[in-house]
């Protein structure tokens, strides 16, 4: 593994696990080569690609698209000069190899925890002209089939430069124009549904202009051969570490060369670089995969999980909660509070989150956000109090905020109205009656360092939930000139980092947990500061087959927050069993969201159940290797399993929507077992072997009924 040079031709041979990346500089463009299977490392690479001598820049294909000299397809970056000119022409000039991976200041990445498990190329190239140096970076791993990309502007000229576009990733594939789009859509509640869609000549692009990554469309894309299943084929993903507009281009030229790019989305942004100044881009993590959607989600779950996520909360198991937004909305009193708690602790439930309304006067969602000081109507001994009873009963206690909005009914707004994101002279749109902080200010973010680091201290809190409810407008910022106003976008999001990584760092006993209305920001960029995400203001078990199914296209499990609420479901009024409800939220990382104080004896017979079982489960969903095996996207049955990495510990879960009359007898095939291995299913019965799970199927016992939902533990013998 590693970086393999050839000095005489300027081959650069980036050797992944099981794939090979290749970069050839010809004619002083760098030139991509080749990314699949791995080639051999004494292989003759030159001119791989079979690149033809003096073409137009429009049919080279590049590693950074150069913009303005006959290249007409999506350019990697667009820089203007302080003459007004928009060319410039990135010539190679050298090169380093780094050990490990360095990380990117202000910025979350993936990262390496040794020097010897990466390694990082530094292609350099400069425009003479202007005396901009442009950084390619590489890293590649040695365990994963990974390429984690990113770009520095430097201004080493004498002048101004401004940037006007400055993707972090662009790949030029040769014989892939009949390969097809696969990528998360959706909506508020409907997050990440997978979509698949053949490409062709022509772009396609899918982006965020929304200030947050969004609910709509999620930062990924990657690129499927035609045969390409669960299973086998070929796919190539690109994931964009980053959580405000972003934007990835397929385009399919004329000469049948497919360029897929990701990055900053050039929409509404430009940033100034004085001479002497540098500018890096987020990073894209590339994954290369042979064997199928699968195979790439696998790859990228073990290095979110591992090499994303941090801190003392990254390997642990992650407690079980309850949550009271849906038990009580805003209507809630310390007693209330303290019954579903107490409730929680005689199920076996382990930490207790208290959601929206604990703060200011808020009794809806008009006023307060900002005003973050316990409301003693509601909690009449204060919080500290509070979450010392809900401790003193077993539990630990979670807090909600909702740090980067403020309502114009608040005392903060009173006190500093040009505090959120606006431009002067024009309205200040609100949704859910709330604006946005303007958190590209210093000292807005301080002043919320302020309050929320008053509180850590304060009161015994083991874990936040950190929303964000609405998208950002007006993005305009009083403290910047003119001239940086096209920068507040992407300044935003630096100081959203800057302050999570400011609270991480010094509350590292906190489990944080990102929320937007749902998955709005289920981003890789907010993992790296918090483990895990609201996956979806919908709750309903049915609903959630397709939600959690699509997340786990990229986001390991142990990121996935998953809750049983009550029936009928507050989103879809639908009624689904609490065994199902219960079965779909432990494919993720579990809890209930519901007052627990309300439940039958029967219920909570089976909820302690439930609480026991997931306790006994929880490293192999929250850590195992997970394999879909029926997509919920084709029909009435939906079906993963996880599998533990020695492969002598797995669980099946089978869900049925709608019951099916005269049905054949089913079967599941089972993935990711070892063939030479015997399982026993649920501690009973016939052992059986890997082989025969794996090509005959595990029998799923016939039933009735609508809203089915099975889970199937398999051991195998010692
Ligand atoms: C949106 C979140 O997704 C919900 O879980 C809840 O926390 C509400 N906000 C509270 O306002």
């Amino acid at each position: 593994m590693g970086i393999l040079v050839n000095e005489q031709s300027l081959t650069f041979h980036l050797q992944a696990k099981d794939s090979s990346y290749v970069i050839q500089v010809i004619d002083g463009y760098p030139v991509h080569h080749y990314w699949g299977k791995k080639l051999r490392s004494d292989s003759n690479l030159n001119n791989l690609a079979n690149y033809p001598e003096n073409a137009f820049l429009d049919r080279l294909p590049q590693e950074y698209a150069q913009f303005g000299s006959g290249d007409f397809r999506q350019p990697a970056y667009q820089i203007q000069l302080e003459d007004g000119s928009r060319v410039t022409e990135l010539v190679y000039k050298g090169y380093r190899i780094l050990a490990g991976k360095p990380p990117l200041e202000g910025l979350p990445s993936v990262y390496a925890e040794s020097d010897s498990e990466a390694r990082t190329l530094v292609l350099e190239l400069e425009d003479k002209y202007s005396g901009l140096t442009v950084y390619l970076n590489y890293t590649v791993y040695e365990g994963f089939d990974a390429i984690a990309r990113s770009v520095r502007f430097a201004n080493g000229g004498k002048r101004q430069l401004r940037l006007l576009h400055a993707f972090s990733a662009s790949v030029d594939m040769l014989n892939k124009s009949d390969y097809e789009m696969v990528y998360l859509a959706g909506a508020w509640s409907r997050e990440a549904h997978v979509r698949r869609r053949p490409i062709g000549p022509g772009g396609s692009r899918i982006e965020s202009r929304r200030g947050m990554s969004g609910h709509q469309l999620n930062p990924f894309v990657a690129l499927a051969s035609p045969k390409a299943d669960e299973d086998q084929g070929e796919v190539f993903g690109f994931s964009f570490i980053y959580s405000g507009n972003f934007a990835a281009d397929v385009e399919v030229d004329p000469f049948g060369s497919t360029r897929v790019s990701i990055g900053l989305n050039p929409f509404d942004f430009a940033w100034n670089l004085p001479a002497g100044e540098s500018f890096q881009t987020p990073e894209a993590v590339m994954v290369y995969s042979n064997g199928g959607l699968g195979d790439m989600s696998r790859t990228y779950h073990k290095l979110y999980r591992t090499r994303l996520c941090r801190g003392a909360h990254r390997d642990k198991e992650r407690p079980i909660l309850v949550n009271n937004w849906e038990a009580t909305y805003f209507d809630f009193n310390a007693d209330k509070i303290e019954s579903i708690a107490e409730a929680g602790a005689e199920l076996g439930i382990e930490l207790f989150v208290l959601d929206d309304g604990w703060f200011g006067k808020r009794n809806d969602d008009t006023t307060s956000l900002g005003d973050w000081f316990e409301d003693r109507n509601k909690l009449p001994n204060g919080l500290k109090d509070l979450a010392e009873r809900i401790n003193s009963r077993g539990l630990k206690f979670g807090l909600w905020f909702e740090p980067e909005m403020v309502s114009r009914e608040s005392e903060l707004y009173r006190a500093h109205p040009d505090w959120c994101l606006h431009v002067e002279g024009r309205r200040r749109t609100e949704f859910r009656t709330q604006l946005v902080l303007d958190y590209s200010r210093q000292e807005v973010r301080d002043y919320i360092y302020g309050l929320l680091s008053r509180i850590f201290r304060e009161v015994p809190i083991s874990y936040i939930k950190w929303d964000m409810n609405r998208c950002l407008t007006e993005v305009g910022s009083a403290d910047a000139p003119p001239e940086r106003q096209l920068e507040i976008g992407h300044r935003y999001v630096l100081g959203l980092y800057e302050l999570l990584e400011r609270l991480t760092a010094e509350f590292p006993h906190i489990l944080f947990e990102g929320c937007c209305s749902g998955g709005g920001r289920f981003d890789p960029g907010m993992l790296y500061y918090m483990p895990q995400t609201w996956t979806s203001d919908d709750t309903d078990a049915v609903e959630r087959l397709k939600i959690q199914y699509g997340t786990s296209l990229v986001y390991p499990i142990s990121t996935i927050g998953a809750h049983v609420s009550a029936v009928p479901n507050h989103q879809v009024g639908r009624y689904t069993p609490l065994e199902m409800r219960g079965d779909v939220a432990m494919s993720g990382n579990f809890g209930y969201e519901l007052d627990l104080t309300k439940f039958t004896d029967e219920e909570k017979e089976i909820v302690k159940k439930q609480v026991a079982t997931y306790k006994e489960i929880r490293s192999l969903v929250q850590q195992g290797d997970q394999y879909r095996l029926i997509s919920p996207f084709e029909g009435t049955e939906t079906s993963w399993m996880f599998v533990s990495e020695d492969k002598k510990e797995a669980l099946v879960f089978y869900f049925r929507v709608l019951a099916e009359p005269s049905a054949p007898p089913k079967s599941v095939l089972l993935r990711g077992l070892d063939p030479n291995l015997d399982y026993q299913i649920d501690g009973e019965g016939e052992w059986l072997g890997g082989d025969r799970l794996m090509q005959a199927g595990l029998k799923i016992e016939h039933r009735t009924g609508d809203y089915l939902s099975r889970m199937y533990r398999l051991r195998s013998r010692a």
